[in-house]
């Protein structure tokens, strides 16, 4: 990787020889280091003529080659971008030259009402959660329930990922007769300004019209960003008011139950996080739970699982998620015997997952 102090150098010799670049697109990369416990948050533009100055007056003067990344000193601890798009090559940055954000978000109107085929049954643990999707059906199929003060309303579920926040929104879809609208955060931002705010409502005003219905915004995160990190993308300030009026609701009994999810609530505005009743723990999955959860898996495979000391991996997988139970140990394992021709899974494939899943998870602790 090189880093932009490492061409400084070279700059001044290059910058006399170097022909003015036309044209020059970044892509978002992300921070280099993390602050505290947050995650780099997203970033993207709403004004590309406004980003283009203020790339300008940043990286004037600066030779740059395709591949080279740009830290952006404004923003801490100094955001990365890297150029895609340099013309012609390795040329200088002048104040004529066009400067464009290319960023791979997905945009797509999120206002859909899902029906998916996951059941409570499935989801081994995570008790809270069940009672808590138990009690939001009871309200549904009860209208003069659903009208009182006492319905639920907004209602947020976090915890570490892969331990099926998900999964149980699915189960919830599946088990109700109202519309449930599952929405994932990131697909409410906008590429215009007022673009979010305009889903929202558009959201919230669909699922009105449904009503009784629940709205599953899942990685609530990505846009739901503290007040110091909203600053970041120029509409977030108007997504997260936009966000916290509709929670608020303009009726008690309008008849929308909100569900949240996210694996950070510490990075959530601290107004939005006080919007929901109630927090409901997803929790890596306890000894019994993860024999469960192997149970589960290892019984849905095509090639059967023969003579396995279970309580083996069990013991090695404290603090693994249901995900990566499944990802990891059963589907590693199935890879390797389909990949072998094998007609049975033992405790060598599993072994091997086993192996190939702890380096894994070392050099995730490594590069994270
Ligand atoms: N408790 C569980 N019981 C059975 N399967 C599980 C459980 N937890 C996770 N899984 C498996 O892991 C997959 C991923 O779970 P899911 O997507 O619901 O996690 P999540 O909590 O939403 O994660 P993230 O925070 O990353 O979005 C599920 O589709 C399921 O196959
Ligand atoms: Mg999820």
């Amino acid at each position: 990787m090189e880093h932009q102090s490492k061409i400084k150098p070279k700059q001044e010799a290059f910058a006399k020889t170097a022909s003015k670049m036309n044209r020059l697109v970044l892509t978002p990369v992300g921070y280099p280091l993390k602050a505290g416990d947050d995650s780099s948050p997203y970033l993207s533009t709403d004004d590309p003529s406004l980003f283009q100055h203020y790339a300008r007056s940043q990286w004037i003067g600066l030779v740059v080659e395709k591949g080279n990344f740009l830290f952006d000193s404004l923003l801490f601890p100094d955001y990365a971008f890297r150029a895609i798009t340099v013309e012609p090559k390795n040329s200088q940055i002048t104040k004529n030259t066009q400067i464009f954000l290319y960023s791979e978000q997905k945009v797509d109107p999120a206002n859909k009402v899902s029906q998916q085929h996951t059941t409570f049954a499935e989801i081994v643990g995570q008790q809270n959660a069940k009672e808590k999707c138990q009690i939001i059906s009871k309200f549904l199929s009860n209208k003069e329930l659903m009208k009182s003060h006492w319905a639920p309303k907004n209602i947020l579920f976090w915890g570490p990922p892969g331990n099926g926040k998900t999964m149980m929104a699915k189960a919830l879809s599946h088990n109700i007769k109202s519309s449930i609208f599952l929405i994932k955060a990131s697909d409410l931002l906008g590429v215009y300004v007022g673009d979010g705010a305009r889903k929202i409502k558009n959201l919230y005003a669909e699922a009105r019209r449904s009503a009784p219905a629940v709205i599953f915004i899942d990685e609530l995160d990505s846009i739901a960003l503290k007040r110091n990190y909203q600053s970041i993308r120029g509409d977030v300030v108007e997504l997260v008011s936009t966000l916290l009026g509709e929670m608020d609701g303009i009726d008690t009994n309008q008849g929308i139950i909100t569900v949240g999810s996210t694996n950070q609530p510490k990075i959530l505005d601290s107004a939005i996080l006080s919007r929901f009743e109630d927090l409901i723990e997803f929790k890596d999955p306890n000894h019994f739970e993860r024999r469960e959860i192997l149970d589960l898996y290892a019984n849905l495979s095509p090639i059967p699982f023969i003579e396995i000391s279970w309580d083996l991996i069990v013991q090695q997988t404290a603090h693994w998620s249901g995900r990566d139970l499944k990802e990891k140990i059963i589907k590693s394992a199935i890879h390797y015997a389909v990949l072998y021709d094998r007609t049975r899974i033992t405790m060598k494939e599993l072994n091997d997952s086993l192996l190939k899943a702890n380096i894994f998870n070392e050099n995730l602790t490594y590069y994270s």
